[in-house]
């Protein structure tokens, strides 16, 4: 098929980093994060790869717990925090879909609505995020109202860390105090808390379920752990050189001129833009490889196009491959560039790039 703008998506690499979290992690559940259409990775390609090496996956709303269970007709699913009425509730009890309870009102009304068959859920406790999740006495209250109730399968605890990957471990310590704390004292229940940071570093919250997101795809959220390296990227961005010129001193490139050549350059002009997914906020001098050689952006990233200085190698052509992240460019290098994260790069792909399953 002829491309100009791709996304090669690796398997090997795929299973490579879900190996890393089962030897991180052997004595935990793996319960896989494939929302935002697996980081961007697709949800279904994700989840038929990695299903035979983990215990279920999770999503953050209904069309992708549906599409998914469509793919998957035995997998284990979460429905992460959304809004949850009778209807939907009966949807995914018919859908074999856990559900997250995140607070007390939802808990009420899941104990008097008519399931056609008994679900399991995962009662959230806010530990500090503050976005979704239950006080103390609420998940108190919300635990004994559902732990022998026709309507329930199986409970269990969960939380979310906000700042695991941080060097300092204060806010983490406690916030893993605090659930693991309260949920022993309601009883033995599987208790979840660890992403991909905690997973990494923090081995004592592994508890009973990790919920690794983008280690699976190749980013260490710590760029201080010894993980860095063993992770492998599972996307690359890739794009075709369109045109290569010539320019002179003072001769501007791009929207606005932004760059500026101080003498004689050459600028290659990549088939990638923001309408792309390559964010527009890139300043000049962020990285890509041509031919797998380091280049930078030069001028202001367009709809359809950027540009790069590659005065450097004289040898460029049109019809070159330009990649933008992924192997031998971590995304995260980018991001920092970009003031963003792996994690917005990836889920920002958009449709018209092509994907290429890259098999093992
Ligand atoms: C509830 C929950 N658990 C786990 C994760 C995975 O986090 P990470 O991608 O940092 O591993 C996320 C992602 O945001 C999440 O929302």
């Amino acid at each position: 098929m002829h491309k100009t703008t791709w996304v090669e998506l690796n398997s090997k690499a795929l299973r490579h980093n879900a190996a890393i979290v089962r030897r991180l992690a052997p004595n935990a559940a793996i319960l896989a994060m494939v929302k935002a259409n697996g980081y961007g990775h697709g949800a279904e390609w994700v989840a038929d790869q990695l299903h035979d090496l983990v215990n279920g996956f999770a999503v953050a709303r209904l069309s992708e717990a549906l599409s998914l269970r469509f793919a998957q007709a035995n997998t284990r699913i979460l429905l992460l925090g959304t809004e949850l009425n009778a209807d939907v509730m009966i949807e995914c009890a018919v859908n074999k879909l856990d559900l997250v309870i995140h607070d007390i009102n939802t808990a009420k009304l899941l104990a008097t609505t008519k399931l056609p068959q008994p679900i399991t859920v995962w009662l959230k406790m806010n530990t500090g995020m503050n976005r979704l999740g239950m006080s103390a006495s609420e998940f108190t209250e919300a635990h004994r109202l559902l732990i022998a109730h026709h309507n329930i399968n199986a409970i269990h605890h969960m939380s979310h860390f906000s700042d695991a990957e941080t060097e300092d471990y204060t806010n983490t310590n406690r916030q893993h105090q605090q659930l693991t704390s309260l949920s022993k004292s309601l009883g033995s229940v599987p208790i979840s808390m660890a992403n991909s940071a905690a997973i990494i570093v923090h081995p004592k919250t592994h508890l009973d379920w990790v919920r690794p997101g983008i280690m699976l795809y190749g980013d260490d959220p710590s760029s201080t752990l010894a993980a860095t390296n063993a992770l492998q990227a599972v996307m690359t961005f890739k794009a075709k050189v369109l045109a290569v010129r010539e320019v002179n001193l003072g001769d501007g490139v791009g929207y606005n001129r932004r760059w500026q050549a101080n003498g004689k350059a050459i600028i290659a002009t990549i088939a990638a833009g923001y309408a792309d997914g390559y964010p527009r906020q890139a300043p000049d001098g962020t990285p890509l490889l041509i031919n797998g050689e380091r280049a930078v952006i030069a001028g202001r990233v367009s709809m359809d196009l950027l540009t790069a200085d590659v005065s450097h190698l004289p040898s460029v052509k049109p019809g070159d491959i330009a990649t933008l992240w992924g192997e031998n460019l971590p995304a995260v290098e980018v991001g920092q560039h970009c003031n963003t994260i792996s994690y917005e790069l990836f889920t920002r792909i958009t449709a018209r790039v092509h994907r290429e399953y890259l098999k093992e």
